[in-house]
């Protein structure tokens, strides 16, 4: 059966598919968290993991939800309703907590990213960028339930973020999506690669490199770095976000699947690498300029970029506000060819099932994306953040991974998904993916799962209370997790979940 003959849409070509998959893929999670977790980490200490991570569970995951979308040829709630009728809500669980969750907050810190692109001009910061940044900008308060102001530059930013979102996704796959990850993956690299030259020829930078690049086996011991990776891993790929199942049925039937999903794990781990070589230069700049040591440059992880960078780009001299304009103009394209993928995710969702018009869900996507945002634009917003990403990053993306192996593995024919991507690929995967993905994953994550749940029943995350943890962290996840089976047990409106899976055709 062909896409065009469901009236689904379609990439005008492959490269335009594994464009916007590595759109998707390559975000803030590459630049700004894999670099502070990196830090955090110790350096080339969590190299060995994120890479065990990437081969273990990475590539194989990503190889499943590539070949779920293109063998049942659905998005996320359309593929699980023809693997079963009962597993319709979990194809909904992702989309909503990613729609209504990881894109109110993310799309904030683009919003931020945005702001710093002209702060940069005139290097607003000052002397004092960790205080520009919690007290002038985001105007911090004490805790999450303390909320008295909107700071308006953030919401400025995000209004712009949600429109330019907006203007792509409207215009359809072909036209929105793979057009503008045509022109910002290019432009990404493009920026990457002068913003890291720049680093590494930077007086100090060597130092960094070093940290970077020396592996410290005793840290392998350590639970938590191997937790981090795996969680690194799912955010950075979107792996469990739905988005990969969409994108990857929108491809014709001889598409080289699993191929393009060993392209895409490589192309956004590479990218991260790479940018790793620009941020431990600028850290082994600034270690060597402040005379302190490396450890020690940054105070708060988190602030990585948004406090690191503007002191690294005020010590710059002359050149300090272009390097500055670049380095947040590289943040806000990779961040908002992830953001579409979040929001196309879902639009793919309520396309297949309500057959609603594509614009009309863009925009009332586009206007709740912007109104749910605000709440993370107040100046208790960068607690609210902390405390929806570390809840659905660490319990949601890592359950709906982890269900979605048992589903798939356990109560359907996983051979189906095999056989059929062996079909049109030219990677052959032998059934030791079936035991990655019906032994090894569930089991690892479960394990992870479990451990952190354990140590979070007992020490409160970050010693917020129990009354925030519970009232935003838990209720985020539990009640998107039962909005979604009020989304599955809706009608169809129209026949799709009726149609077979590609593999069973044959
Ligand atoms: N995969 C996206 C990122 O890394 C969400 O930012």
């Amino acid at each position: 059966m062909s896409l065009e003959s469901t009236g689904r849409s379609t990439w005008k070509s492959r490269s335009g598919f594994i464009l916007a998959a590595i759109g998707s893929a390559v975000g803030l999670g590459n630049i700004w968290r894999f670099s502070y977790l990196t830090y955090e980490n110790g350096g080339g200490a969590f190299l060995i993991p994120y890479i065990v991570a990437l081969l273990t569970a990475g590539i194989p995951l990503l190889i499943l939800e590539f070949g779920i979308g293109h063998e049942r040829i659905g998005s996320a709630p359309l593929a699980f309703r023809k693997i079963g009728k009962q597993w319709e809500w979990l194809g909904w669980w992702p989309l909503l907590f990613t729609m209504f969750g990881i894109v109110l907050y993310y799309s904030v810190v683009i919003a931020w990213c945005v702001d710093f692109v002209f702060y940069s001009i005139n290097l607003s910061w000052g002397d004092d960028p960790d205080k520009f940044f919690f007290e002038s900008f985001l105007n911090l308060s004490s805790s999450p339930s303390e909320i008295s102001t909107i700071q308006t530059p953030i919401l400025a930013g995000l209004l712009a973020v949600w429109l330019v979102t907006w203007g792509i996704i409207v215009r359809g796959v072909s036209r929105g999506v793979e057009l503008a990850n045509r022109v910002f993956m290019p432009l990404l690299l493009i920026l990457t690669l002068i913003l890291v030259f720049w680093s590494v020829n930077l007086e100090g930078a060597k130092v960094g490199i070093n940290a970077y690049l020396t592996p410290d086996f005793t840290k392998l011991a350590d639970p938590n770095v191997w937790v981090s990776a795996y969680g690194q891993i799912f955010f950075t790929l979107s792996l469990g976000f739905g988005i990969m199942i969409a994108y990857a049925s929108y491809m014709p039937y001889n598409s080289n699947m699993t191929g393009s999903a060993v392209i895409t794990a490589l192309a956004n781990s590479g990218f991260s690498l790479l940018s790793g070589f620009g941020v431990f230069a600028i850290l082994g700049f600034m270690s060597v300029s402040q005379n302190q040591p490396l450890d020690e440059v940054v105070k708060q992880s988190i602030g990585l970029a948004f406090v690191a960078y503007p002191k690294a780009i005020s010590l710059i001299g002359d050149a300090g506000p272009l390097f500055g304009m670049l380095f947040f103009l590289s943040l806000t394209v990779a961040g908002v060819s992830s953001a579409i993928s979040i929001v196309e995710a879902f639009v793919s969702g309520a396309e297949d099932k309500f057959g609603i018009n594509r614009k009309m869900l863009a925009t009332v996507l586009c206007i709740l994306g912007f109104a749910g945002g605000i709440i993370f634009t107040t100046d208790g917003g960068l607690f609210w953040l902390d405390i929806v990403d570390h809840f659905i990053n660490n319990y949601g993306l890592v359950m709906a991974g982890l269900l979605e192996c048992i589903v798939v593995g356990w109560f359907f024919k996983l051979d189906i998904i095999r056989k059929h991507l062996n079909k049109v690929s030219k990677v052959q995967l032998g059934t030791w993916w079936n035991w990655i993905i019906k032994l090894y994953l569930p089991l690892f994550l479960a394990v992870i799962l479990l451990n952190q749940l354990i140590r979070e029943l007992f020490t409160a995350y970050e010693g917020y209370s129990w009354a925030s943890l519970i009232g935003i962290g838990w209720s985020w996840v539990g009640i998107t997790f039962l909005i979604s089976f009020i989304f599955a047990l809706q009608p169809w409106k129209t026949d799709s979940h009726l149609e077979k899976g590609r593999g069973e055709e044959l």
